[in-house]
């Protein structure tokens, strides 16, 4: 049976403020069909009426679409590029670093950010911004709470140092939590702000329309400043950058001009 698609996207749009026409076709709707038909419904106007009524129904799609995969220092060896233009370029110049990690999921790159600014006495008055669009991940990211296998990429000497264990536990330490400032936000429908020296956004815009990522760069560039960066995922290299006024440092850095 053909799945009523566009009626779906209208109503989740009017109904759960998420605009799934952004987003690639195909994939997302195999994780749709796949979601509701988990949730026992044949159709989609079924699966809207099972969403409204069972919250644990809508958790569960909310959940399936958004994709929540992340780690710590994720893509280690491009991590450790961030590092090094955060601490000879951007620092240098900047005295109080404005930082956005945009769909920042459970809040680990992120804190990795903000880990990497500590050790290396980097003090900013502003928090670094972390937004996503899924409320109850950002939940997660503000408690700042890690279970042994998000932390396998943490060396022995962070976890010493910015987490304290309990019971198979790893909590993030006030200092470090306190560096970053969790906000709902989508990138598809939202304002962006302005001025940021760096804005990292890795491991998103490969779900969505080839239309909606070249806004998005335009968007991500409008809001730094000259001479910010802009980091992208390990799969996200812009091959125009030019077209968004960057200039690329590395497949994943990006100046603005
Ligand atoms: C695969 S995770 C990437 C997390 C992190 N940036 C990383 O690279 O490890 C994708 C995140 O994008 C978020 N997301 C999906 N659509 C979004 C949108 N329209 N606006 C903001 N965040 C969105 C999801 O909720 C999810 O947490």
């Amino acid at each position: 049976m053909k799945l009523n698609y566009e009626f779906f996207y209208d109503w989740t749009k009017a109904n759960l403020n998420i605009h799934l026409n952004g987003y690639k076709e195909k994939q997302l709707q195999r994780r749709i069909a796949s979601v509701m038909k988990n949730a026992g419904a044949v159709t989609l106007e079924e699966y809207t009426g099972k969403i409204q009524k069972d919250p644990a129904v809508k958790q569960e799609f909310l959940d399936y679409i958004t994709i929540n995969v992340t780690d710590f220092f994720r893509n280690q060896d491009i991590f450790e590029e961030f590092e090094k233009q955060l601490v000879t370029y951007l620092s240098p110049q900047f005295p109080n670093l404005k930082i956005w990690s945009a769909a920042c999921s459970t809040g680990a790159e992120a804190y990795s950010m903000a880990m990497i600014l500590d050790k290396h006495g980097i003090r900013s008055s502003e928090k670094i911004l972390a937004t996503d669009i899924d409320e109850t991940i950002l939940k997660r990211a503000k408690a700042g709470a890690y279970k042994t296998h998000e932390m396998k990429n943490v060396s022995d000497a962070d976890r010493s140092r910015y987490f304290q264990e309990e019971n198979g536990t790893f909590y993030l330490t006030p200092a470090i939590k306190n560096r970053v400032q969790f906000k709902k936000h989508d990138l598809i429908a939202d304002r962006f702000s302005s001025d940021f020296h760096a804005i990292v956004c890795r491991n998103v815009t490969i779900y969505f329309k080839n239309e909606v990522k070249e806004e998005l760069y335009q968007k991500f560039s409008d809001s730094l400043i000259p001479g910010g960066l802009f980091f992208t995922g390990a799969t996200e290299a812009i091959y125009n950058p030019e077209a968004y006024g960057f200039k690329k440092l590395s497949p994943f850095i990006y100046e603005k001009i």
